[in-house]
């Protein structure tokens, strides 16, 4: 891998609240242009590791570097620029109940730029259709279903244009159809906006879909105890936590076809 290719990398990272150690030791390459699957049981610290990611909470140990260049290192004003290039979904995907899908699209603009109201509005325009919501501008949060709250939602984390984009559990609580469409609208963005991906998920159906790497957060061993392109882990690896977390559920389901 060319040292130009890679937009994100995670090195000899530990995470930890206080004195407890969540995660130790963890190393990753993100490339840009693809989408990288952070992957575990629950508890394992993947949010974790997210919220280290978006500048939310500070290595115990460790650094992520964007670019070549120390995250960590860097002060408090050279975070926040970084972060200006970065949009997150987070797992609530929660947007202000008070404002339609417009307003809450409009709201990264106004705060960050100095842009005109004409131009937010047809950037908010460009936006909505992006993730299938023309006609829905003037639509309440509450009004919608949760898969279309979860596209406002991108839409809004896509409104300045991000380099990267964050992910935590985005098919939280939708019905698989609205999950699945989610999973395409994230390989559209990232093949036509070349953006960077990060999703944090337990679910396989969209791990498969999804990522073309990945690293497995293990509680066991509390490190990462796999990483790569997760069908060519299941295909190849050998470790029984990693097999098993790929294959949970399978076995009923091969069981029952017999
Ligand atoms: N604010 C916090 N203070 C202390 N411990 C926390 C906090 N948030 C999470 N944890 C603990 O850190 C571990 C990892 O949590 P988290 O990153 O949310 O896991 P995941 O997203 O993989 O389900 C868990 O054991 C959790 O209980
Ligand atoms: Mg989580």
């Amino acid at each position: 891998m060319n040292g130009d290719d890679i937009k994100i990398e995670i090195q000899h990272l530990t995470m930890a609240y206080g004195s407890y150690e969540v995660m130790r030791d963890i190393n990753a390459r993100v490339r840009r242009g693809s989408v990288f699957v952070i992957m575990g049981g629950s508890g394992t610290g993947k949010s974790t590791l997210l919220r280290h990611m978006i500048g939310l909470q500070c290595p115990a140990q460790g650094d992520i570097l964007y670019d070549g260049q120390s995250f960590w290192g860097m002060d408090n004003e050279g975070r926040q620029a970084q972060l200006r290039k970065c949009g997150v979904l987070f797992q609530s995907g929660a947007l202000w109940s008070s404002m339609t899908l417009a307003e809450n699209v409009a709201l990264p603009l106004s705060e960050h730029t100095e842009l005109p109201a004409t131009e937010i509005a047809e950037i908010v325009r460009l936006k909505l259709a992006l993730v299938g919501l023309t006609g829905f501008e003037e639509f309440y949060p509450a009004e919608i279903s949760g898969g279309m709250n979860k596209r406002a939602g991108l839409a809004r984390a896509m409104a300045l244009d991000p380099e990267i984009l964050f992910f935590d559990e985005p098919s939280a609580g939708l019905d698989p159809i609205s999950s699945r469409n989610l999973d395409q609208l994230i390989l559209e963005l990232r093949d036509s906006l070349g953006a960077t991906v990060v999703v944090v998920t337990h679910e396989l159906q969209s791990i498969f879909t999804i990522a073309d790497d990945s690293v497995f957060l293990d509680a066991e061993t509390r490190t990462m105890r796999a990483h790569g392109n997760p069908k060519e882990l299941l295909e190849h690896s050998s470790d029984p936590a990693v097999r098993s977390f790929l294959t949970r559920g399978a076995e009923s389901a091969s069981k029952a076809s017999v």
